[in-house]
């Protein structure tokens, strides 16, 4: 760390931080790569190659003690919480369940949620577009996934919100949202065991791992971990692309013209913007990190958001560009606990745009500034007061 740098300490969790936080994460990444930060403690890692290979040592830098800097390690067996060889085990499970996610069928699933979200807002001229439609895209779809009654949408919504916007203060707050999580898949489990259908609680209630089925706190993990992890994070990628076309029209008019140019949108967003601009890890041992020693048991906040801009590997990273190569980017993390919802929320992105776009082509963004979530784990719009149809271009 220098001294020029002007990061003596940074607080991640602070407002102004969260507002704009690429100004530090670039003079991170170009000053002090691995920067020992004193209050609150943790080491900050922000080149792309260094993040990309403590992402792939889960043996040095675990997650089981947790993939936030709180600490937090959940309340039931997550595989995102855990390391290996159980952590791989439960993710084959998982993997074979949840194959037939991003599928012709899950596409129709989504398309028709966009769209009666869409007409549901039709005759509106301004919406709150996060509480009309980024917001409940996702969870429509994770709960059409998992097989829960659609009359309980509205209530998922909200425990998953509790608890991705829950500040280390409020414990007892997430704790909350967590039981109720956990409560209602309980009861959902035991309707699958004494009447399997065709969803994904079902699937895990059959599933076996060498011949053992799943604990029910395994299960019940699974069924919030999904709901927890492609519910939030889906909205604020939502969220942060409906932003950035905004804020370029003549990139949102290219994709107008040529639908089949969202995908490269999608990509983009989620280099430029991800809505996971964080993860931490904790050391295992002692390492040695660009001339840097790093302690066992201590937190490594891995800066995904500095990484995915870092000049090193995209040039010109801080500029948002439709036609780069933007393959290697870190958005869905790597390595062991790789997003097992990429595909899924990459689907859910293109079809949301697809369908927004073709009703909305200029849309308008009056939030000004725009409120983001209030926590380093998350990036994403709190609410987004959008005029759908302005009377000028
Ligand atoms: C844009 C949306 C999403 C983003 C940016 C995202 C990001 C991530 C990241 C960064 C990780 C790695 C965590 C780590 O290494 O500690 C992860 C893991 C995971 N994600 Fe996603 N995710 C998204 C959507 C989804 C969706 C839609 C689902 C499922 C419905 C999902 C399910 C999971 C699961 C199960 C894991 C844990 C994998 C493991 O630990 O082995 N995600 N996600």
């Amino acid at each position: 760390m220098t001294a020029s740098s002007g990061i003596v300490n940074f607080n991640p969790y602070s407002r102004s931080h969260l507002g704009d936080p690429f100004p530090v994460y670039s003079a991170l990444r170009e000053e002090a790569p691995v920067h020992r930060n004193e209050r609150p403690p943790f080491w900050a890692v922000s080149r792309f190659d260094d993040v990309d290979m403590v992402l792939r040592h889960p043996e040095t830098f675990i997650s089981g003690a947790g993939i936030t800097l709180d600490g937090f390690t959940g309340l039931k067996p997550m595989i995102i919480l855990m390391d290996p060889p159980r952590q791989g085990e439960l993710r084959r499970v998982l993997q074979h369940a949840f194959s037939r996610g991003p599928t012709a069928a899950a596409e129709t699933v989504v398309r028709s949620a966009a769209v009666d979200l869409l007409d549901a807002m039709a005759g509106r001229d301004v919406v709150d577009l996060v509480e009309a439609f980024t917001g409940p895209l996702p969870v429509i779809v994770i709960a059409e996934l998992l097989g829960v009654d659609p009359g309980d949408r509205a209530a998922f919504k909200s425990w998953s919100d509790g608890i991705m916007t829950t500040t280390t203060g409020d414990g007892g707050a997430l704790i909350e949202n967590y039981t109720r999580i956990f409560d209602y898949f309980e009861q959902t489990v035991a309707d699958r065991r004494r009447a399997p259908r065709d969803d994904l609680v079902s699937e895990l209630v059959a599933a076996q791992v060498g011949g053992v089925s799943l604990s029910d706190d395994e299960i019940l993990g699974f069924c919030a971990l999904l709901l927890i992890a492609g519910n939030e994070t889906t909205t604020n990628l939502l969220g942060n692309m409906a932003i950035l076309l905004a804020r370029h029209p003549e990139v949102r008019a290219q994709l107008v013209d040529d639908p089949s140019l969202v995908p490269a949108a999608v990509e983009e967003t989620l280099r430029f913007e991800g809505p996971v601009p964080t993860l931490t890890r904790t050391t295992a041992c002692e390492v040695e990190l660009r001339g840097r020693t790093i302690p066992a048991g201590e937190k490594v906040l891995l800066l995904l958001a500095a990484a995915n801009r870092d000049p090193r590997v995209f040039d010109e990273g801080d500029s948002f560009d439709l036609h780069r190569s933007s393959s290697r980017q870190l958005a869905f993390g790597t390595g062991i606990h790789y997003c097992m919802g990429a595909n899924l929320a990459r689907l859910e992105a293109r079809v949301a745009f697809e369908e927004l776009l073709a009703r909305h082509p200029r849309y308008r963004i009056n939030s000004d500034p725009v409120q983001y979530v209030n926590t380093p784990s998350i990036r994403g719009p709190v609410e987004l007061r959008t005029a759908l149809a302005p009377s000028t271009p």
